[in-house]
């Protein structure tokens, strides 16, 4: 009996390893060397270096630190380990087909390994792996949506078909066969979002299951008063009125460190902003934590607690049962949300009615992070896993947390109780937010 469920986890390992890198792959199919090694922004690394580190974290925790074996290529450590150098010393990369080569071949390691290895004891790091590969192909996916901005290549990405017809003439693909995801149609135009109300009471929170990370433990009640939160993420539409009310320029909607924000930064509109009406109904994406703050002061509304965003994810008041995934327990799907760079790019906010929350919250899950109120912080019972870089060092204070995951979001890193943070004044990342009151 055990030893058959052993075997089952081993074999979920197995997929989920082998599918997470499919992604990844996927990522890099179109790629020039140029891209591969430019940095962006100097805040980010280039998106090569990015896949060397991958490679390297699955060699430090599981064939060293776990099978015992010496590092494959120990001349990379000086480069892919998280915090040697500088991010602008990261540009001098070895080519895509290198950089291949070494996940190749920590990856055939890692396979015998599996074989052999204690999965029961093992299993949270294994999951770790998985998750740490699937958050830095989501950093990989907005850096190169930086680099198509700066080519002015942005927009069109409306038109799945030429971009996917570019994957497939383009660059080493490795037999992926390119899925196509047609943009959903918006049935309605949204232009104000309806609010649902949630009554007060307790809720679990947190996750304490083999692939919660370190900071989603424990999982603990949660009492909140009764509150109301959007069934939607702001809308481009929506963030127009605040734009074209001379939102960024009028003090009265920013705090204090909003406003000082604005004037070190003096941008006018989100970083990922269209004019093309295409987008009036998905939501506003590429908005520091500063700007969704003035959005909801200029609309009477606030930004929700990340425990109010949970509960509203996750909790079914009716029979007070928790749901790992809005919808209930069913893996994440191209019809449930949009996430896994299926449209790389985002979609109409009402464009899955199928994976609405019990509570009614529709596109909680994929298109856009959404910001929180809440700055990261241990939750009750935490404890640093596997090292204390991972979370521990960004209880700042400073740090807010999002919940949701985005359209590049790996499925195995989306889920209600998953906590991504980010400074307050970030707009890289595929943020937008909802409003509740
Ligand atoms: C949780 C997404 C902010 O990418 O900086 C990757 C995740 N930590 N490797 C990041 C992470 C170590 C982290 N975020
Ligand atoms: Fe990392």
């Amino acid at each position: 009996m055990i030893s058959k469920s052993i075997q089952s986890c081993r074999e979920a390992i197995y997929h989920d390893l082998q599918q997470c890198r499919r992604g990844t792959f996927k990522l890099f199919a179109d790629i020039d060397n140029d891209t591969f090694c430019r940095q962006a922004h100097p805040d980010f690394s280039p998106v090569g270096w990015h896949l060397g580190h991958i490679a390297y974290t699955e060699d430090l925790w599981l064939l060293q630190r776990c099978a015992g074996l010496k590092p494959v290529f120990p001349e990379y450590h000086q480069l892919f380990a998280a915090d040697i150098l500088p991010k602008k010393q990261r540009v001098f990369l070895p080519a895509l087909p290198e950089v291949e080569l070494y996940l190749d071949a920590v990856r055939k390691k890692v396979l015998d390994y599996l074989e052999v290895a204690p999965i029961d004891e093992q299993e949270r790091l294994w999951r770790f792996i998985i998750q740490h590969e699937s958050q830095h192909c989501e950093t990989v996916a907005f850096v190169l949506q930086m680099h198509r901005k700066k080519e002015g290549r942005h927009d069109t990405d409306l038109d799945t078909d030429t971009r996917i017809n570019s994957l497939q003439h383009r660059g080493i693909n490795r037999g992926i066969k390119q899925q196509k995801f047609p943009m959903p149609n918006s049935r309605c135009p949204i232009t104000d979002s309806p609010a649902i109300e949630i009554p007060g009471g307790e809720f679990y929170m947190g996750s304490d299951a083999a692939e919660a990370l370190d900071n989603e433990r424990s999982r603990h009640l949660c009492y909140l008063e009764a509150y109301s939160i959007d069934r939607y993420p702001v809308t481009c539409r929506q963030y127009r009125d605040f734009m074209e009310s001379n939102g960024y320029q009028n003090p009265d909607w920013w705090s204090a460190d909003g406003w000082k924000w604005l004037q070190s930064h003096l941008v006018d509109r989100p970083l990922y902003w269209s004019e093309n009406p295409a987008f009036n109904n998905h939501p506003v994406c590429g908005v520091s934590w500063y700007e969704a703050e003035a959005y909801c002061n200029f609309t009477g509304k606030r930004l929700p607690s990340e425990a109010e965003w949970e509960k509203a994810a996750s909790w079914d008041t009716t029979n007070q049962t928790y749901r790992i995934y809005p919808w209930g327990e069913e893996q994440p799907n191209g019809s449930l949300c949009n996430h896994g760079n299926n449209m790389a790019n985002t979609s109409p906010v009402d464009a899955f009615p199928k994976g609405a929350s019990a509570a009614g919250c529709c596109d909680m899950l994929g298109n856009v992070w959404e910001w929180t109120a809440s700055t990261f912080e241990a939750y009750p019972g935490f404890e640093s896993y596997p090292y204390r870089g991972y979370s521990q060092v960004y209880f700042d204070g400073e740090h807010r947390v999002l919940k949701g995951g985005s359209w590049a979001t790996f499925p195995q890193a989306l889920r209600s109780s998953f906590r991504n943070w980010y400074y307050p004044g970030v707009r890289q990342i595929i943020a937008g937010f909802r409003c509740a009151k």
